[in-house]
């Protein structure tokens, strides 16, 4: 299932398809930086086992990867400090957009899981205190996997990030007044939004991605997860990854998937590959429109699922 270039000839019938789309949503527009993006751009890549890559349409074009990188921390921190995490952040979807601040203080601090911001906050957090500079142990990391040493993080979407924080700032002291942050929220919140402003294509995410198809290998082959942690990311990707649409994802699509509001969405097959689509248009939900169609035809029209 893993030679050279297998799903080819399928994301060029995929971008045929998604071109003759008239529905794409609308890009984020909570800052200019990401506001300014075509709703009909659209990449697709699919990355195989052994480091194989190969694209459809913008699929070399870096884009914001914004939630993404939630997978990579959180990855970055489970390999570190292991289950230590979970005293400080659950692993049940939250049913509520990624944003929300609802289930905070009925739940003592406790983010419901890593990728709603809340939850995201208190990875960065940890990997911060752990590795005394998290955002860039994630780049070193992103680069090495996607074999792509001009990565970088946009200051320029960090700095407008920061300018409309105020949510994020308030998630941030909230769970600092329970115990649940290290550092000072101000060193946080800095960190969470470069970690969002890297930039990458689809190409380099479903590269980095790879160590989840792999079971926790790298791209050099050495292990980063344990097989049972790779599980565990693997499945919180599935029932957290697109926050309230994640039953609807998982019906659609049927594998661990994470998206970011820059329209970025990473897909992994354990065992067989790796994907990453863009589309800036986004759902009411924060996810990419296209991406979300895209991943269900792939999956459709080969059969891969994890079901
Ligand atoms: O925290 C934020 O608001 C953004 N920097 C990231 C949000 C995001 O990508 C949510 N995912 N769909």
């Amino acid at each position: 299932m893993t030679s050279s270039h297998t799903f080819e000839p399928i994301l060029r019938r995929i971008a045929a398809e998604i071109e003759s789309m008239a529905e794409r949503g609308r890009p984020a527009d909570y800052i200019p930086a990401l506001a300014v993006y075509d709703p009909r751009r659209f990449g697709m890549a699919v990355a195989e086992l052994d480091g194989t890559v190969y694209g459809v349409g913008d699929w070399r074009e870096p884009f914001s990867t914004q939630s993404i990188s939630k997978v990579f921390t959180l990855a970055l921190d489970l390999a570190r400090e292991g289950d230590t995490l979970w005293k400080h952040v659950s692993r049940e979807p939250s049913g509520n957009p990624f944003n929300s601040l609802v289930q905070l203080e009925y739940e003592n601090g406790i983010p419901r899981n890593p990728f709603i911001n809340a939850g995201a906050l208190v990875v960065t957090d940890r990997l911060h205190t752990l590795t005394g500079y998290a955002a860039g142990t994630l780049l070193e990391f992103l680069r090495a996997e996607s074999g792509n040493a001009a990565l970088a993080i946009n200051d320029g979407v960090a700095a407008s990030e920061s300018a409309h924080g105020d949510r994020n700032a308030a998630l941030g002291h909230f769970m600092a007044s329970y115990g649940n942050i290290e550092n000072p929220v101000a060193v946080l919140l800095d960190q969470y939004f470069r970690q969002c402003s890297i930039e990458a294509s689809c190409a380099d995410l479903a590269l980095a991605t790879g160590f989840l198809a792999r079971h926790g290998i790298r791209a050099d082959g050495t292990r980063l997860l344990t097989q049972s942690q790779a599980k565990q990311v693997n499945a919180i990707m599935l029932t957290c990854g697109t926050y309230d649409a994640a039953g609807d994802f998982a019906y659609r699509v049927g594998l661990p998937g994470k998206s970011g509001v820059g329209g970025g969405i990473i897909a992994v097959v354990p065992g067989c590959c790796t994907l990453c689509v863009w589309g800036p248009g986004l759902d009411e939900r924060g996810n990419s429109v296209v991406g979300v169609a895209a991943l269900d035809r792939f999956t459709t029209l080969t059969g891969l699922s994890v079901f």
